[in-house]
């Protein structure tokens, strides 16, 4: 794979590195030869994931940080710079998921997750991208979800949010095309990370699993492998797009 698939020399953000997807993408493209700097608010998931990355030979960055802290994103951004030199590749992977009945929805959860997988993702990516613009050069993957594209129960908030976020891809591909900048959303079915256990535990996980053509849930390294591909060159021809690694749930 790593022939063919390289990440060689190139300098990554990836929010929500300490556990999950964000863990397994820092650690696969440590392995295809990316350093990155990982932003999130659990430190002692920070340190474990960087000295994943460390084994592999590269450099991880742990910068402890709410992202929904907007004024706090130029901080993140400015601290990757100073440590790495640049910003190649910037992965929107922080989110959370609370799930409700639309009846019983308050306001302060939609606030919340719009505010984690939204606001801040956009936040982030006008930061890095004005950057990416001075140097001609750019990767930006958001991580979305099956959510955001088909209605599932309980998931108001999280649509809104993963929907928005599919959508705003679209913009920044459009905007940032002309600056060589590829801007690409993923849209995971239900991935075995602290989250996904979580939401899907127990019946509703084994009945969701049924309607999973491909018969299983996905891994974290699934989903790490198709970040990977779509932050290195040999995808540059696929932007303002959002790719289902959905198991076929939505070819149903
Ligand atoms: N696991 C799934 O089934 C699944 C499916 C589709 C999409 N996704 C999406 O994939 C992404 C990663 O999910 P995961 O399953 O690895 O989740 P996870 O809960 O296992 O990990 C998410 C990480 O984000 C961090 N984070 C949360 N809020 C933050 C904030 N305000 N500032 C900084 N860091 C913050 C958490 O501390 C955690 O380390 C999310 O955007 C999620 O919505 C997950």
């Amino acid at each position: 794979m790593e022939e063919i698939l390289t990440l060689q020399g190139k300098k990554a953000v990836i929010t929500g590195g300490a556990k999950g997807i964000g863990k397994s993408t820092a650690v696969t493209f440590a392995k295809l030869g990316a350093d990155s700097t990982l932003v999130d608010i659990d430190d002692a998931g920070l340190k474990e994931t960087c000295q994943e990355i460390e084994k592999e030979g590269q450099m991880g960055y742990p910068v402890v940080a709410d992202i929904t802290d907007v004024k706090a994103i130029g901080d993140i951004v400015k601290s990757a710079i100073d440590k790495m030199g640049r910003i190649d590749i910037l992965i929107n992977n922080a989110g959370i998921a609370i799930i409700n009945p639309v009846e019983k929805v308050t306001e302060e959860e939609w606030d919340k997750t719009l505010a984690v997988n939204l606001k801040a993702a956009f936040f982030l990516a006008q930061r890095v991208g004005r950057h990416m613009i001075q140097n001609r050069y750019g990767k930006i993957v958001n991580i979305a979800s099956q959510a955001g594209v088909v209605a599932l129960e309980g998931h108001l908030t999280y649509m809104a949010s993963k929907a928005g976020l599919v959508g705003i891809t679209k913009v920044l591909a459009l905007e940032w095309g002309p600056h060589n900048i590829n801007v690409n959303a993923i849209a995971p079915t239900v991935i075995l990370t602290p989250m996904g256990e979580k939401v899907w535990a127990g019946e509703k996980g084994e009945k969701f699993l049924q309607k999973l053509p491909i018969g299983r849930f996905g891994k974290p390294e699934d989903v790490a492998c198709l970040v990977a591909f779509l932050s290195s060159d040999i995808s540059s021809m696929i932007t303002g797009t959002t790719v289902m690694i959905d198991g076929g749930y939505t070819a149903t």
